[in-house]
C-alpha cells in the first residue's frame, strides 16, 4: 500500500522533477505554443512543496485536494486550471484514505482524466495530455490485482509511450491549434509533463 507519506515525497519529488524538466517542457512549449509550460510547471510545483509541511498528517484525499487548488492558484494559462482540476476530482474521490492500493490508484487516474474531459473538453487525438491519461487510466483498469509497484510500471510504460505518440498528432486545442499542420512532428507539452508526474511516483514507491 502507498502511505500518506509516500503521497507527501511524490509532491515533493514533482517538485524537484518540475525544476529540473524547465527547460525541457519550456522547449517543447516554444515548438508548439508559447514556451510557458516548464516555468508553469515549476512555479506551481514549487508552490505545492511550500504547502507540504502543514499537509503532514492530513489523509491523502486532503492533500491531493490542496495541491490542485494551489495548482490552480498559482498556474496561470491552460495546464493550472487542467492540472488544478485533476488533483481536485482526486482529493474529492480519495476522501479519507490514508493509505492507496491499485484500485485506489485506478481511482486517482480516473478522476484525473474526467476532470481533464470537463475543464478541457480534449478528445482522444487532440494532441493534449489527455492523450496520455486516457491510455494510462485503461491500462490501470485492466491491472487492478497488480501490486502498486508493477501497477506503476505498467503505467509508466503506457504513459511514455502515448506521450511520444502525440508527435505525428496535429494539435486540435490550445495555442498549438493555431499550428494547424506545423503543430505536427513535436510531443505536446502537457503529455510530457503528465509523464513526468507519474514517472515521479513511481520512482517513489520504488525508492520505498
Ligand atoms: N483543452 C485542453 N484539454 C486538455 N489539455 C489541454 C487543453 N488545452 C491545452 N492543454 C494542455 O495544456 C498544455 C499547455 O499548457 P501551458 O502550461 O503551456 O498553458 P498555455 O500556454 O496556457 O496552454 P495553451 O497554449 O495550450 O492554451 C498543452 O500541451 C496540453 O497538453
Ligand atoms: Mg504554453
Amino acid at each position: 500500500m502507498i502511505t500518506e507519506e509516500q503521497v507527501l515525497a511524490w509532491l515533493e519529488l514533482s517538485a524537484t522533477v518540475m525544476a529540473e524538466n524547465k527547460e525541457f517542457l519550456t522547449d517543447l512549449d516554444a515548438a508548439i505554443g508559447d514556451a510557458d509550460h516548464g516555468i508553469n510547471m515549476n512555479r506551481g510545483f514549487s508552490k505545492v512543496k511550500d504547502k507540504l509541511p502543514e499537509l503532514a498528517g492530513k489523509d491523502i484525499g486532503t492533500i491531493l485536494k490542496t495541491t490542485g487548488m494551489t495548482l490552480m492558484s498559482s498556474v496561470g494559462g491552460a495546464s493550472g486550471p487542467l492540472y488544478g482540476t485533476v488533483f481536485m476530482k482526486a482529493g474529492q474521490a480519495l476522501a479519507g484514505k490514508t493509505e492507496l492500493g491499485s484500485d485506489d490508484l485506478c481511482t486517482l487516474f480516473q478522476s484525473g482524466r474526467d476532470g481533464i474531459v470537463q475543464r478541457g473538453k480534449a478528445v482522444a487525438g487532440d494532441k493534449t495530455m489527455f492523450d496520455v491519461w486516457a491510455p494510462v487510466v485503461e491500462v490501470a483498469d485492466a491491472n487492478r490485482g497488480l501490486e502498486p509497484l508493477a501497477f506503476l510500471e505498467m503505467c509508466v510504460a503506457t504513459a511514455e509511450e502515448a506521450r511520444d505518440a502525440t508527435a505525428p498528432m496535429q494539435a486540435r486545442k490550445g495555442r498549438a491549434s493555431y499550428l494547424g499542420e506545423r503543430s505536427i512532428g513535436h510531443i505536446d507539452p502537457g503529455a510530457a509533463s503528465s509523464t513526468l508526474l507519474l514517472a515521479a511516483l513511481r520512482d517513489t514507491i520504488k525508492g520505498g
